[in-house]
């Protein structure tokens, strides 16, 4: 009697449970059929503004430098996002030999030519905390002695073409509307707010919190040890593309990093140096566009959308050696800290485009004029 009851129990906890997985794959299958159907090309390839842009952007400003406040604490003012960095350090780009025509433009278009570059890399938070954290980690490139008209008419004398990205491929917010909701929720302190504005379900941002989660990742064991991604559009030529910097051991002397304590708060900076000042071993990179194909889901509009490689493969455009060299020194530091980096430093070639390039525009300006103010006011 007992038996046939358990027997009985047994078969019916096995059956529900093959209902409950059958109902959660029918889910999975409903829910990844309608993002396929929701997210399918053509897309436009050219930039669409939102009503509003303008003014949300200002919004935006003033939550960016309520942060850089809050998170002063005394020391000077920061960077309203990725505040620390583990070092600037010199390096030489090589736009790659025998490029083919469409890929030889802007900076890129005389193969062989060897720029001379400022690379910044960084954690992402806004506060300077322990590298052992979950965080993005940025990789910000500036070309020197770059010749042509700069975008911005103040930066003309500069000369430059900056690459600002950071180690995941897609952001966590679609547009400036919905980066302008989120950003507010943050800096009132209200996290849960920034991805579930409201009790309507239709209102709750669940993918986009599972790529902010997926953005902060474990650190690697070095910066060089990781691979950087523009994340949001650019010119490229007449063309639409993204950037990626990844590493390129191979084009380098063979070199083992030993582990570091990465209990350290510091190991980032630590690794670093380790290589390119005790050791004294290069670091090698490759930097590489995708370009749009407006026929696939690659749309410009949404940072949140990562550009598939099975639609566009990315393309090496150069290679980019950091040499041994002493970078961790208080004068270097300094001038590190001080240096800005903006995706809008750059000539027309390579224009950052989208609505979250057109709100970094503004926001990157700001933030960077008042911490330059208030630093010198000190
Ligand atoms: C597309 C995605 C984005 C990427 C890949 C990115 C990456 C970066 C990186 C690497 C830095 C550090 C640059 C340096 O080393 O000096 C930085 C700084 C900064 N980012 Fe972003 N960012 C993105 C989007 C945004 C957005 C949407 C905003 C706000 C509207 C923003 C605001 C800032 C600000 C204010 C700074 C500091 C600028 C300064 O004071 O010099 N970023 N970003």
């Amino acid at each position: 009697m007992l038996i046939t009851l358990w027997l009985r129990l047994g078969a019916f906890l096995g059956k529900t449970l093959l209902w409950l997985l059958g109902i959660g794959l029918l889910g999975w299958a409903l829910s990844s059929a309608w993002f396929a159907w929701q997210h399918r090309g053509p897309v436009p390839d050219k930039e669409q503004v939102a009503p509003g842009e303008a003014a949300m952007t200002q919004d935006i400003i003033q939550t960016a430098i309520r942060i850089v406040d809050q998170h002063r604490e005394g020391t000077r003012y920061l960077r309203d996002a990725h505040a620390k960095a583990h070092g600037c350090v010199m390096a030489e780009v090589q736009v790659q030999s025998g490029l083919p025509s469409p890929l030889r433009q802007g900076v890129f278009a005389e193969p062989g030519k060897t720029w001379q570059a400022t690379i910044r890399l960084s954690n992402g938070n806004a506060y300077p905390q322990f590298d052992s954290l979950r965080d993005a980690r940025g990789m910000a490139i500036k070309l020197l002695n770059v010749p042509g008209k700069q975008l911005l008419a103040d930066r003309q004398s500069f000369g430059e073409q900056d690459f600002v990205m950071f180690n995941h491929p897609n952001f966590f917010v679609s547009d400036v509307a919905e980066y302008r909701q989120n950003v507010a929720a943050q800096a009132d302190g209200k996290k849960a707010m920034a991805f579930f504005p409201s009790l309507d379900p239709r209102t709750w941002q669940i993918r986009h919190l599972f790529i902010a989660l997926a953005t902060l990742s474990p650190a690697p064991a070095s910066p060089t040890q990781t691979t950087y991604f523009s994340v949001s559009p650019y010119k490229f030529g007449e063309a639409n593309a993204k950037f990626r910097v990844a590493p390129d051991p191979d084009s380098c002397p063979s070199y083992t990093l030993p582990p570091q304590n990465q209990d350290l708060p510091n190991f980032l900076r630590s690794a670093l140096n380790q290589q390119l000042s005790t050791d004294r071993m290069p670091a090698c990179f490759v930097l590489q566009v995708q370009r749009q194909d407006p026929s696939k889901y690659m749309p410009i509009e949404d940072t949140s959308i990562e550009w598939q490689e099975s639609d566009a493969p990315f393309e090496t455009v150069a290679r980019i050696k950091v040499p041994a060299q002493d970078f961790d020194t208080p004068k270097l530091n300094l001038a590190c800290d001080n240096q800005s980096f903006n995706p809008w430093f750059g000539i027309e070639a390579h224009r950052p485009i989208g609505g979250i390039n057109r709100l970094r525009k503004a926001v990157y300006e700001a933030v960077s004029d008042y911490r330059h103010r208030r630093n010198a006011e000190q």
